[in-house]
């Protein structure tokens, strides 16, 4: 008999979850007989304290190693070529990255072309990364983008105005160390936008159309984690339940989405990266409630569902309108005109959307015209 639909579980990456696991760097690096190593992160975590310990870790382990600073937001192509010169001038074996999806991307990547030669533009699509990449130790400092888990990176190409997508087995962390300590100093600006990332991976997830009852069970937990400890991390971010419950959102919702794919939010919210430089977060942020709204008709069940794991009424309504209180409260913007973002950009903007794989998946059929109404309705 041929099977009509067939529901694959796979996550590469091996996750130890607990507060201070990032202190045990040593112990995968070890595994894999790793001897020299780079780590890879950006100024603002490292002014924030977070890599000497890790370096303290490195030098009692007797690795060699070396601190590269240099990651910026939204990482490009030409960043991640950095990054791999200094990897191959230091002749490393592997990567600790620390740091949000931006360090942890690069790593990844970083860790790509070493194994396989060749530039990020080789390998943008689907399974298109012939070598597993060399050792990455993702330690992440936000919660987050599920950087540290997810089969996907996403690199800016600033010629083409893209945020281009490499999803592959080969192109992840070997090891992700989820330690709630580590987002302790993330400022309330960045919590908010990187959780209710979190939080969007998980209603994508939940109600798209390859959604599964093990996927949903997960996106399910990461709803209701995200939608009752965002707000608490956001107002004191030494809340460390908060800050807990917000990293097991992450775990959760990126175990559920890997094996799902996401939805009409993440197929614009690139293009809002590529073309007007919208931190992904805050992109995300703001379309979510317009998107439920436009979907809700086409799963009116599943929107209930999460609106009842948000806290408020089992009813899809009621879900949407939590969301749009929810940003408000920790503190995002309503319209995406306050983030720069003007409607001269939509037409190029929805082109990039439409040819997105999430399109596919969403729960309601999507048209161009459609995806330009959702712009204009945030803008
Ligand atoms: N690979 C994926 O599956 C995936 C998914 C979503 C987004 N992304 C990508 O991830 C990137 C965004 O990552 P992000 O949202 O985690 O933010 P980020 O890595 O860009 O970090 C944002 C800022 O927060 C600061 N910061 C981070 N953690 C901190 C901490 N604990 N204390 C103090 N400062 C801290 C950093 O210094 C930086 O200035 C984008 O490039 C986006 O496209 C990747
Ligand atoms: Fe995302």
């Amino acid at each position: 008999m041929t099977p009509t639909r067939v529901d694959v579980f796979r996550i590469p990456t091996r996750i130890s979850f607990g507060r201070g696991v990032a202190l045990t760097v040593a112990t995968p690096l070890q595994q894999v007989g790793a001897k020299r190593v780079l780590v890879v992160t950006d100024k603002g975590v490292r002014d924030a304290g977070l890599v000497q310990p890790i370096e303290e870790r490195l030098r009692e382990g007797g690795f060699t190693y070396e601190v590269y600073d240099e990651v910026v937001p939204d990482p490009g192509v030409g960043e991640v070529q950095r990054c791999y010169e200094r990897a191959r001038e230091m002749r490393a074996d592997a990567f600790v990255a620390v740091g949000g999806g931006s360090a942890i991307d690069t790593a990844k990547m970083a860790a790509t072309l070493l194994a396989n030669g060749g530039t990020v533009l080789d390998y943008v699509g689907i399974d298109k990364v012939p070598k597993p990449a060399a050792p990455v130790v993702a330690v992440p400092t936000t919660a987050g983008t599920g950087a540290e888990i997810t089969i996907n990176s996403v690199i800016a190409d600033p010629e083409q105005h893209k945020k281009l997508v490499i999803i592959s087995p080969n192109a992840t962390a070997l090891f992700a160390l989820e330690d709630p300590e580590m987002t302790r100093t993330c400022p309330p600006f960045i919590t908010a936008i990187t959780g209710m990332d979190t939080l969007v991976h998980a209603i994508e997830s939940f109600v798209c159309k390859n959604a599964y009852p093990m996927t949903q069970v997960l996106a399910l937990e990461a709803i209701r984690d995200a939608g009752q400890a965002l707000g608490a991390a956001v107002k004191d971010g030494a809340d460390m339940e908060a800050r807990e419950r917000m990293m097991r959102a992450v775990v959760s919702a990126s175990l559920a989405f890997s094996n799902t794919r996401l939805g009409n939010v993440h197929a614009m919210a690139l293009p809002l990266g590529g073309w007007c430089h919208v931190a992904h977060g805050t992109a995300v942020a703001v379309l979510l409630p317009h998107v439920m709204d436009f979907n809700r008709t086409a799963a009116p069940e599943a929107y209930a569902t999460v609106g009842e794991a948000l806290g408020t009424k089992k009813d899809a309504q009621a879900a949407v309108k939590r969301v749009f209180q929810l940003n408000n409260e920790v503190g995002i913007k309503p319209k995406l005109s306050e983030y720069g973002v003007t409607e001269d950009a939509i037409p190029s903007m929805s082109k990039d959307a439409i040819q997105s794989g999430n399109i596919l998946v969403n729960p309601r059929e999507t048209k161009l015209e459609d995806i330009e109404a959702l712009y204009r309705a945030a803008l």
